[in-house]
């Protein structure tokens, strides 16, 4: 009896998780080595104490209701994050999970609490996130750029295209100023009506008044065309919203396709049927841009990977409804569709199909937390190989207040 107790003690102080046991009074009956390593007190400290009272700094009132959450509910094992401060002072993360202890006759004898020390674990995957956020950011902005950048390349040619052309008019009207004070005087020079209509010819003054209201045309849709993109970038960037609110999907829509069009335009043509009687919809919009980017983009992928190096252009069609509470949005490609057996992948947390550099697998597992958990909306796919695949985002119109 004594050896095996010996044994139990050994095997529970060489777990590498934190292991607190709780008897029926809510005193420590058990405290291994990983949990004094980790609060910086001893078993002897902390045996046979009130677990309430062990001078740890945590909000234990937060984690025994936990604790009495998960033991009265079917879920009794389910993990649950809290914050404490290392007796160092450093503040970290604990993953804790309750396993009720029943004596021989099935009554209930305490918990054993087990957690783990998770800090440098969830900084890895915010830093993650954080990376996949900047990198797609990285890749629009050189995308932006270079949609920006053509229109800023005919303003040049044109606004010096206009200045040659006022020199050169310029030069007839102060030959018709001479004809007209000579006129005025009577003494018209001979020889003056000639030199302005070679001069007119010349210029080519015809060809110039049809060119400039053209080119002046072109400069004014460049410069729209550039306050649209910049619009849209403020529009999907949507800097300090982060909390949920009445939010025009059509428009998020509009915008996103904007300022992704360098990623799709040399693969697909981009169609929108918008309902424009769609409500708004109570939503977090940063974070649903990023999903209909993450979604707009795969489409774009998939669409290059079926039509290869062939500049074949391929459909994407996006349209939105109102679905009774349901906004219901839905990205339709007509690419390569996701072979079987990665279907039940794609929202895994880096899975992926593509190479190193294009696809870190991180884009769908973010979507889906974003509408599912975020804003209990809900994100399917329907596909078929060499078809194509939709992608439909539901969200409730109405979302619930976080
Ligand atoms: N529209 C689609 N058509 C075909 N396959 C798709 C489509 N969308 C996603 N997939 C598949 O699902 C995988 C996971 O997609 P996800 O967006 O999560 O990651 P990724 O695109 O590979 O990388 P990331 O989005 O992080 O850059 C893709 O690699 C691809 O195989
Ligand atoms: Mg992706």
């Amino acid at each position: 009896m004594a050896l095996a107790h010996q044994q139990n003690s050994r095997l529970l102080s060489s777990l590498t998780s934190i292991l607190i046991g709780v008897d029926e009074q809510q005193c420590i009956s058990h405290w291994n080595d990983k949990a004094s390593e980790t609060f910086g007190l001893t078993a002897e400290q902390v045996q046979e104490k009130p677990i309430a009272e062990c001078p740890i700094d945590w909000n234990w009132q937060q984690i025994s209701n936990q604790i009495e959450t998960n033991l009265s509910s079917s879920h009794k094992t389910d993990r649950f994050e809290t914050r404490f401060k290392q007796h160092n002072g450093s503040n970290r993360l604990l993953s804790i999970s309750v396993t009720p202890y029943n004596d021989s006759t099935g009554h209930s004898d305490g918990y054993l609490l087990i957690a783990d020390d998770v800090t440098e674990q969830k900084q890895l995957e915010s830093e993650m996130q954080q990376a996949q956020k900047l990198q797609s950011i990285g890749q629009l902005a050189a995308g932006i750029a270079h949609e920006i950048n053509t229109p800023i390349q005919y303003f040049g040619d044109n606004v010096r295209f206009l200045r040659d052309a006022f020199d050169d008019i310029s030069e007839i009207i102060d030959s018709q100023h001479d004809l007209v004070e000579q006129a005025r005087s009577n003494n018209i020079a001979v020889g003056q009506i000639d030199k302005l209509d070679e001069q007119i010819d010349e210029v080519d003054l015809e060809y110039l008044q049809e060119e400039i209201p053209k080119s002046i045309q072109q400069t004014l849709d460049g410069v729209e065309r550039v306050a649209t993109i910049v619009r849209a970038m403020k529009e999907f960037s949507h800097p300090g919203s982060e909390e949920k609110t009445p939010t025009d999907i059509n428009k998020a829509i509009e915008s996103t396709v904007t300022v992704a069009r360098n990623v799709w335009k040399y693969h697909a043509e981009v169609s929108l049927d918008l309902q424009p009687s769609l409500p708004p919809v109570r939503c977090i919009p940063g974070p649903v841009n990023e999903v209909l980017l993450n979604i707009i983009v795969n489409a774009a992928h998939a669409i290059a990977e079926k039509v290869g190096e062939s500049g074949e252009l391929g459909n994407i069609d996006i349209a939105t409804e109102a679905v009774e509470d349901w906004c219901v949005i839905r990205i339709r490609d007509s690419g390569a569709g996701i072979p079987e057996d990665a279907r039940n992948h794609v929202f895994d947390p880096f899975f992926t199909t593509k190479d190193v550099g294009k696809g870190t697998g991180q884009g769908l597992s973010l979507s889906h937390k974003i509408i599912v958990d975020q804003h209990d909306g809900e994100l399917s796919f329907e596909t078929e190989l060499g078809v194509g695949t939709t992608f439909i985002i539901k969200l409730p119109i109405i979302g619930e207040m976080n």
